[in-house]
């Protein structure tokens, strides 16, 4: 069946349309450098309440704010210093600042939840860059998955997720980074409150100092952070090192396997194939994936805490997140 979305180049009428749909309060999901995102202009509340409704996700999960520009960035936040050393390091790029937010930057109550910080992004991504020029304002942006799924790094994931929810998907191939955003809470002590697409190590090494580590038992910081998400339809089984009857073996580094995150042991590979690896084998209908170990350092950080929330015991469907 064709897809009910519009798909859309990401050349200058792909642009303009794109701009269009999200000025008349609709949805674009767009590529950005970690995963696809459900953009909807951040001013409007019907237009935020549409992504929650699209995603099936609970109000009190706040939204991603990604702006073009450092000053865009600061326009909506009470800055800092050490705002301002991470904002110079790493953006463009696969980092979430969250602060105070400033009264009077015109965003929608929705987009924070009723939460007095707000998540802020400069992605890289050329296409991102090209539609937050080209709109001009701020897009709050999820990843565009239904709630609590795996997220889209490609527009066919996408599809297979929101289609008949989203108005148009700008296709700009597979994404680089393959996981979330790193996301930083600067509201008091630097503190990491997701582990993404940025190694934890090199937001401390810009900073001069470690970050606080969120431990997985204390209270939602960053309220996504629920123990079961990023779930696949298979249950998973990890640090596997052989598959049992019935699995699938998802592996990393030189082993035999049904796919491999990366053959060579290359963190950054394992990252941008974990999502795309996850449906390929929940499409070949396995019940159950068995994944190899991963170690524990650089961006193999923000792959265990995915694939730990993709293993977690399912919520029941009305306490989805
Ligand atoms: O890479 C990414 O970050 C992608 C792309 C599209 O930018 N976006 C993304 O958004 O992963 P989402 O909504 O799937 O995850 C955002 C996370 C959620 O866990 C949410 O609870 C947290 O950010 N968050 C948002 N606002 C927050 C706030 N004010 N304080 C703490 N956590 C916040
Ligand atoms: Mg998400």
């Amino acid at each position: 069946m064709p897809p009910t979305a519009e798909i859309l180049r990401p050349d200058a009428p792909g642009l303009a349309r794109a701009t269009a749909v999200l000025t008349g309060g609709g949805r674009v999901a767009f590529p950005t450098e970690t995963v696809y995102g459900l953009g909807a202009d951040a001013r409007q509340g019907q237009a935020v309440a549409g992504i929650f409704a699209a995603k099936d996700r609970p109000r009190f999960n706040p939204l991603i704010v990604h702006v073009e520009t450092v000053a865009a960035a600061r326009n909506l936040v009470e800055w800092s210093g050490a705002a301002d050393i991470l904002a110079q390091a790493f953006w463009p790029g696969p980092l979430t600042l969250v602060l105070p937010v400033r009264p009077g930057g015109g965003l929608s109550e929705l987009v924070t939840a009723g939460l007095p910080s707000l998540a802020v992004r400069v992605p890289a991504h050329p296409v991102a860059r090209a539609l937050l020029g080209a709109f001009g304002g701020p897009v709050a942006a999820p990843s565009a998955n239904p709630s609590g799924r795996i997220s889209p790094t490609t527009a066919a994931h996408v599809l297979a997720g929101l289609d008949g929810r989203v108005e148009a998907v700008m296709d700009g191939g597979a994404c680089d980074v393959g996981v979330e955003s790193t996301i930083v809470g600067l509201t008091g002590a630097p503190v990491l409150l997701r582990p993404g697409g940025l190694p934890a190590e090199a937001v401390e090494a810009a900073l001069g100092h470690p970050l606080t580590r969120r431990a997985a038992t204390a209270p939602l910081d960053a309220p996504g952070q629920m123990a079961s998400h990023y779930a696949p339809g298979a249950t998973l089984r990890l640090d596997a090192t052989t598959r049992q009857p019935g699995e699938l073996l998802l592996g990393f580094g030189a082993t035999d396997c049904d796919l491999n995150l990366s053959d060579t042991g290359d963190l950054t590979e394992a990252a941008a194939n974990l999502f795309g690896h996850l449906h390929t084998l929940d499409r070949r209908g396995a019940a159950r994936i068995a994944v190899a170990p991963v170690p524990q350092n650089g961006l193999g950080l923000a792959i265990n805490d995915r694939l730990q929330r993709a293993a977690a015991p399912r919520p029941r469907a009305d306490s989805e997140v």
